[in-house]
């Protein structure tokens, strides 16, 4: 996985006496994380770096971003686009710092994260795999593609009976590579969720580069010699 300003070591609450500090340091955690994937939603990691680290260093914590005014945070968003993506991260950081009170304000389950405006399926399984160590599942288009591909389903993408089984296929494979529930919170749900969104942002693309992918030999739809195959294209 490259390096991103928001993939920082996992935090993990074993290691940590836990309390005040770890708290906080979780909470920023998992604020790096909901601005990362808010933003990367319809635009690329590229373009996306300079601005997240402006925004951090404006607006550092979640607290922060509920002060700010929303002119500003209209500012520091100028020239990402979607502008609606800013609005909905400022109101639910006002959400977030009215309904709770302490070191870590943010959740880390899915149905909490899920209640926060803003916050869908998507970036709620990001949030709680990435900075809390879930084994939850994401799926964005990237995922879905790289999935239906390995597992040579023919389906399209923006069917949502389609849509459903890629969760359920997602959610099976990051419970099972992190040994749900036994091993409890740990790296991997994050780095596993995150490996899937960069091999499909980066080789496993509408016209993949299947003789750079690591993971071809399991892959059924290159198998079959389709993976160009409009008529049977999997998820495009
Ligand atoms: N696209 C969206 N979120 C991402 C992440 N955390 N890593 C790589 N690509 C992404």
């Amino acid at each position: 996985v490259r390096n991103m300003p928001w993939r920082k070591k996992w935090l993990d609450p074993a290691e940590c006496e836990g309390g005040e500090e770890f708290g906080s340091l979780l909470e920023r955690r998992a604020y790096e994380v909901w601005v990362s994937e808010v933003m990367l939603q319809q635009t690329r990691v590229s373009t996306v770096i300079p601005y997240f680290n402006t925004w951090i260093s404006k607006w550092p914590t979640v607290d922060a971003l509920a002060e700010a005014s929303h002119d500003d945070v209209l500012s520091v968003w100028k020239g990402l686009g979607y502008y609606s993506r800013a609005t909905r991260l400022h109101d639910g950081a006002k959400v977030v710092v009215s309904a709770k009170d302490g070191p870590c304000k943010i959740p880390s389950g899915v149905d909490a994260l899920q209640k926060i405006p803003g916050i869908g399926r998507y970036t709620a399984g990001a949030v709680s795999s990435i900075a809390f160590g879930e084994a939850e599942p994401v799926l964005d288009g990237n995922v879905a593609r790289v999935l239906s591909r390995q597992l040579g389903l023919y389906v399209d993408a923006k069917d949502k009976k389609s849509t459903d089984v890629l969760w359920e296929v997602a959610d099976v494979l990051v419970k099972s590579v992190a040994g749900y529930p036994d091993e409890g919170r740990s790296s991997i749900p994050g780095q596993w969720n995150q490996a899937l969104m960069e091999l499909g942002s980066t080789i496993c693309t509408p016209r993949p580069k299947c003789d750079e992918c690591p993971i071809r030999r399991t892959c059924r739809v290159y198998a079959e010699g389709e993976t160009l195959s409009l008529k049977k294209a999997a998820v495009t």
